[in-house]
């Protein structure tokens, strides 16, 4: 790749607390795809070779990040929002992953997505597909053909659904080696040595996985040295539930955690609405990252997590759709929400105050990107992940830079987004 400056005004996180806003600055990227150096100075950047783009009076950000967002529930967004969680699943969304099997139909709901996904500026994403081994593979072809980051979960279960959503302990096993062989014929990037798909390890959650099951979940991951996602603590009755199943166990967490799926390597979890005491102490000493996915929690009226609490305690956090529990793909209006679910706890206890804009867009950007390697800042030797937004038609009125972003978060879609970013690379859809 051939060194770039790209010209734009400028705005990301380095820290929660506060925005970085460069007016008509630069970015340099080198031929790695990573960022050299970000100035609105152009003579003190290196930018002997490089190709200079101007875009004027556009925003430059970085790009969103997804850390948690179940493909096969495509169809099912904005649908079934009239259970909570367990018949939910039982229902509405077993159901429509049984369908997987069929890699035709696979394929025509998983370009749309990965299409989609691109279209609201997303570039990277945690993803659960199927227990479905070939669909599963076809999912990261598409993300890689695409040219965007995914960490791609065949998902493990073996009890409590359909028998067309089970698989044997061997079978998960066998189909986890054929994914990993699909990941490492992918091409290196030389920035990392990583491809940009990889796959990460999905026991579905503790009630669709034996311990046989979640032994073998954590033996994959030790093996190859597989990232973890799952769910954490969403709903009550699941909680429960889990209490029943692995009675042993001292809470939800602690039951991943004795099958090493608790951050023995990098994990995410799901939602952790209801996540306190000895549970949170474990995940603070693990690493485990959160992925919080307010919308889900609103539509399969689960609960409001506790970002704030999160954040003080020092938990990592990121932002996730959670199609189709959650509605909206827009990590955007994630932000948004997000915001907004802390202003309800806020209400009820003043004690904590509720997330800024600065602390909503770094969760999105910089927190959540630290999950795939350096992403989410355009601080030196980030991978330059970024979104170039033409907010004219909402740039009406005298705004500053900073109101100009806000209301394209509050406001804006996919209409706005005029470039797109990945590892350096301009990605168009070609999907
Ligand atoms: N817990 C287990 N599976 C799921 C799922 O598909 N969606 C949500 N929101 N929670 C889950
Ligand atoms: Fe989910």
């Amino acid at each position: 790749m051939q060194k770039k400056i790209y010209k734009a005004h400028i705005l990301y996180t380095k820290e929660p607390g506060r925005f970085e806003v460069i007016e008509n600055g630069y970015v340099a990227v080198g031929a790695d795809g990573r960022v050299t150096g970000v100035s609105a100075d152009l003579a003190s950047l290196d930018s002997e070779d490089a190709e200079v783009t101007d875009f004027g009076d556009r925003l430059l950000i970085p790009a969103m990040n997804d850390l948690h967002v179940h493909a096969p529930q495509y169809r099912n967004q904005g649908i079934a929002m009239d259970l909570e969680l367990l018949p939910w699943l039982q229902q509405y969304t077993f159901p429509e992953e049984m369908k997987f099997a069929d890699t035709g139909y696979a394929e025509r709901m998983y370009r749309r997505f990965v299409r989609d996904l691109w279209r609201f500026g997303t570039m990277r994403a945690c993803v659960f597909a199927t227990i479905h081994t070939e669909s599963t593979r076809l999912l990261m072809r598409l993300f890689q053909e695409a040219g965007m980051g995914a960490l791609v979960g065949k998902v493990a279960m073996n009890r409590n659904c359909p028998p067309g959503l089970m698989e044997s302990v061997d079978e998960m096993v066998k189909g986890y080696e054929e994914v990993i062989k699909e990941s490492s014929s992918l091409p290196l990037s030389p920035s990392t040595l990583q491809p940009l798909v990889r796959p990460i390890v999905t026991p579905r959650f503790v009630p669709s996985c034996t311990p046989e099951m979640l032994r073998a979940c954590g033996e994959l991951a030790a093996k190859f040295q597989l990232p973890v996602q799952s769910h954490l603590s969403e709903n009550k009755d699941e909680i429960a539930w889990v209490q029943e199943l692995e009675p042993e166990s001292t809470s939800y967490g602690d039951a991943y955690d004795r099958y090493g799926l608790f951050g023995q390597t990098p994990t995410v979890m799901a939602h952790c609405v209801w996540t306190e005491g000895e549970e949170l102490e474990l995940m603070k000493r693990r690493g485990v990252v959160v992925a919080h996915c307010p919308t889900s929690n609103f539509n399969v009226a689960s609960g409001m997590a506790p970002i704030r609490q999160f954040l003080d305690e020092g938990l990592r956090v990121g932002l996730g759709s959670d199609i189709s529990g959650g509605h909206d793909l827009s990590i955007f209006r994630m932000m948004v929400y997000a915001i907004q679910v802390s202003k309800m706890h806020y209400q009820q206890n003043h004690e904590r105050s509720f997330l800024t804009l600065s602390e909503a867009f770094w969760l999105a950007t910089k927190s959540a990107g630290s999950f795939f390697g350096r992403v989410g800042s355009f601080e030196p030797g980030y991978e330059f992940d970024a979104l170039v937004i033409d907010d004219a038609d909402l740039n009406h009125d005298n705004y500053s830079l900073l109101q100009r972003l806000e209301r394209y978060i509050y406001l804006g879609d996919d209409r706005q987004i005029e470039h797109r970013f990945c590892r350096g690379k301009a990605i168009e859809c070609i999907i």
